[in-house]
């Protein structure tokens, strides 16, 4: 009893680094490389929306587009590319519990004088009996995006957001609070 004890502790001792090392490895750098170009695309949408259409025109661009967006780059590169927010405007944007937890850890960062712009985590998880890469990147909330989340939301305005969303909380938020995440999940082998 003690010998085999003293074996399959020796077995999974071996076995654990070795896992560790023929694990495949994750991309972060090709994560990073997607979170560039999603940000990239969002953000000439709103810009040029903004510049033709003022904010409520913005408005249904950003609801038609950034969704578009999100499928296309998912196609793309065979990751699911995604945004989620504690507190979603869309409710089809919700968290699961992965993503939600990482917001919260977030969070106490934040509150503990980190900035939202520097958060990331990224790791391999097993999911459903599968492996897959995930990768979560904090959005700040900058001066821009007080029209249609922050605190004072023209009242015109906030009444087509909740004519598009009815279940919308994704107001209230300041100046660099983080807004929520880009969230990239890799399906590994
Ligand atoms: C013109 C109004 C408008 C502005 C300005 C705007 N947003 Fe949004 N935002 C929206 C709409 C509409 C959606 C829902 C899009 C969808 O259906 O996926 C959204 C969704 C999001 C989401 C996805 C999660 C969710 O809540 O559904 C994030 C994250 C987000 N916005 C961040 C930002 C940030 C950061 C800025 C500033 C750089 C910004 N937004 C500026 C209208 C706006």
């Amino acid at each position: 009893m003690s010998r085999f004890a003293f074996t399959s502790a020796a077995i999974l001792a071996l076995a654990l680094p070795a896992c560790a090392e023929t694990a495949p490895t994750p991309d972060k750098a090709k994560a990073a490389e997607l979170v560039q170009a999603y940000a990239g695309k969002l953000k000439a949408a709103l810009g040029s929306a903004l510049e033709t259409g003022g904010a409520e025109g913005a408005l249904e661009v950003c609801a038609k587009q950034a969704p578009v967006i999100a499928a296309e780059l998912s196609q793309s590169s065979g990751w699911t590319v995604a945004r989620t927010s504690l507190k979603p405007r869309n409710a089809a944007s919700a968290p699961d519990d992965y993503e939600r937890k990482a917001m919260e850890a977030f969070n106490v960062r934040i509150a503990k004088g980190e900035k939202a712009a520097d958060l990331v985590s990224a790791e391999v998880v097993e999911q459903n009996g599968k492996k897959a890469f995930r990768f979560i990147k904090a959005i700040p909330t900058a001066q821009l995006c007080l029209t249609c989340h922050g605190e004072n939301v023209a009242p015109e305005l906030k009444r087509k957001i909740v004519a598009l969303y009815p279940e919308d909380q994704a107001t209230g938020f300041k100046e660099g609070d983080m807004r929520g995440v880009f969230t990239l999940t890799k399906p590994l082998p």
